[in-house]
């Protein structure tokens, strides 16, 4: 199988050029070679003609998004209607990337796949008009929510905590924003057993169970033997960001689950990343 991986030196990226390397013809796209917001896109893929296109490039930078919303829009939106477009043109499955914060978050909710999207940000208005996008060309087409992404080759919020800890001594960590924190090598290989089910709609592929922030770090900073650190619960109103993200936006597998495809718990997937990558 020919496998196209665009964003390829992102967090998931790196972890899908790891995953499917050493047993598929991989290609790597990444910027500025292979922008694509850029129109070019869709002819470029076509000629290429892969079997599966999965698209790991986003503008992730949430914040700045409210403040660039053509720049998100160009990446988030066009982006995946390129990559539909040349998808159509020579055949190949197309797996989007989405986001948890699609949904508006509602205290104590848990999102299933196909519950009304209802974007808050910028970013997230994006990405979900990203999904429409892709779907209004495409059949044979995988949407594949995530969250809370972290794993090797990657900044992300266990390496922001360990950092910060590192050089503060203490933190304060907002305790009532929940997510399920979801480990890259474990959606990668998730994502293999899907695209060879064949059966295209929308999924989300997150580790079992979800967490507050603040739990989320009490627990990476217990299993790098930092478990020491005095760590402060805070609202998320006492931490102000351009883009309030949604406060419960977590995600259900439901579908993967019902083909045979679940992930492990999160704290499992967080104990190897910090055993093996975080000293
Ligand atoms: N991170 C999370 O917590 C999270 C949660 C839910 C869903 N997701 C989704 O998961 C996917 C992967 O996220 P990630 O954490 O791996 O993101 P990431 O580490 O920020 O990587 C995104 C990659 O996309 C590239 N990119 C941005 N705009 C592009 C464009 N116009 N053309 C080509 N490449 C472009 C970036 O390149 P540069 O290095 O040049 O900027 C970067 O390498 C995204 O779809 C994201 O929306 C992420």
């Amino acid at each position: 199988m020919h496998i196209l991986i665009t964003g390829s030196r992102g967090q998931l990226g790196q972890a899908l050029h790891t995953y499917f390397g050493p047993s598929h013809q991989v290609t790597l796209w990444s910027r500025p070679q292979h922008d694509i917001a850029h129109p070019a896109t869709a002819h470029a893929l076509a000629a290429l003609a892969p079997d599966v296109v999965i698209n790991a490039a986003a503008w992730t930078n949430v914040d700045g998004a409210e403040a660039a919303p053509d720049a998100a829009f160009a990446a988030n939106t066009l982006g995946p209607k390129y990559l539909a477009e040349g998808c159509a043109s020579c055949g190949a499955i197309l797996v989007q990337i989405s986001s948890n914060e699609v949904f508006a978050g509602e205290p104590d909710h848990f999102y299933r796949e196909y519950e009304e999207v209802g974007p808050r940000t910028v970013y997230a208005r994006s990405k979900a008009a990203g999904e429409r996008a892709a779907r209004q060309i495409l059949d044979r087409l995988f949407i594949v929510r995530t969250a809370w992404l972290y794993g090797p080759g990657g900044s992300n919020f266990p390496s922001k905590i360990v950092a910060a800890a590192d050089k503060h001594g203490g933190l304060r960590v907002v305790a009532d924003e929940f997510g399920n924190p979801s480990y890259t090598p474990d959606v990668a290989a998730a994502l293999d057993q899907l695209i060879h089910t064949g059966r295209y709609g929308v999924y989300h592929l997150v580790n079992e169970g979800h967490a507050s922030r603040y739990v989320w770090a009490a627990e990476l900073l217990r299993l790098c033997g930092r478990g020491h650190i005095p760590l402060t619960p805070i609202p998320s109103s006492d931490w102000p960001r351009p883009a309030m993200p949604p406060a419960h936006a977590v995600l259900v597998n439901q579908s993967a689950a019902a083909l045979g495809i679940r992930l492990r718990p999160w704290q499992d997937g967080l104990a190897e990343y910090m055993q093996t990558f975080i000293h």
